[in-house]
């Protein structure tokens, strides 16, 4: 950061990461070439967020509604994946990465996540940012499977509280984002971390995903810095009669 360091730093930033496609088509490439400038783009904002003291990177990467895509594009997509953990778990242990997945891991195919589970297994060790990746998640799929296993835990309904709630999501032990990214200039939360994102701050910017840079991050944790967040009660210099 070349200016003063923000006072507040998110503990936990989740990314939307959208307009790929847009930017794809803005430079006259196949959708998949989005995809994959957005993949390298990840570099950079993921050493941002280390670099600057965050502890918590959500990204938003492939919802329970994307299977709904063009079965090219979904292929694609997955073997993005693949090459991204291919290439990039050496890196990511260099900078003190540790890999987390949300969503259905169970669901997609084995040798994608025979490869999540194993980055995720080389990565445990590092503790200076947890990425938390969230592929084929939803937001409403996450508190259904939460349900299920509370049922199946024979939870009796007295005992269901917030917390305990907290407990059964794909979240759980990780602390709500704080700061809530979307890029491509839609105002829309698209099912993502729904229970969670309660008391988020959001940031949205018109920058398609593929060119959205640290100092673009840096900028919207100053502008996260300068929020004053209520939780609900009344602004703490307005608490006098
Ligand atoms: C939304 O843009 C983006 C996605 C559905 C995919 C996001 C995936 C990546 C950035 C790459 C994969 C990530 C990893 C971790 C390997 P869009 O396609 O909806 O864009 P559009 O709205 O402009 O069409």
């Amino acid at each position: 950061m070349t200016k003063k360091t923000p006072a507040k730093i998110p503990a936990h930033i989740a990314i939307i990461m959208d307009g790929n496609g847009r930017w794809a088509k803005a430079h006259g490439l196949p959708r998949l070439e989005g995809h994959r400038a957005g993949t390298e783009n990840l570099r950079q904002i993921i050493k941002g967020c280390a670099e600057i003291g965050v502890q918590h990177l959500t990204l938003y990467a492939f919802s329970t509604e994307n299977w709904s895509r063009p079965k090219t594009e979904v292929d694609g997509l997955l073997t993005i994946l693949e090459t991204y953990l291919d290439k990039e778990v050496d890196e990511l242990c260099a900078e003190g990465v540790r890999l987390h997945h949300i969503g259905r891991l169970e669901a997609m195919p084995e040798s994608v996540r025979k490869k999540v589970e194993h980055s995720i297994e080389v990565t445990c060790s590092n503790t200076k940012l947890i990425l938390h990746l969230a592929w084929n998640y939803g937001g409403r799929d996450e508190i259904v499977h939460a349900i299920q296993k509370m049922i199946r835990d024979g939870i009796p309904s007295k005992d269901v509280t917030e917390e305990l709630v907290d407990r059964y999501l794909f979240t759980a032990g990780t602390p709500d984002p704080d700061l809530i990214i979307r890029t491509s200039g839609e105002m829309r939360v698209s099912n993502f971390l729904i229970w969670q994102g309660a008391y988020a701050e959001w940031y949205v910017t018109p920058t398609l995903w593929p060119d959205f840079t640290k100092e673009e991050l840096f900028k919207a944790i100053e502008i996260y810095d300068q929020r004053d967040r209520r939780f609900g009660n009344i602004s703490s210099s307005n608490n006098e009669n």
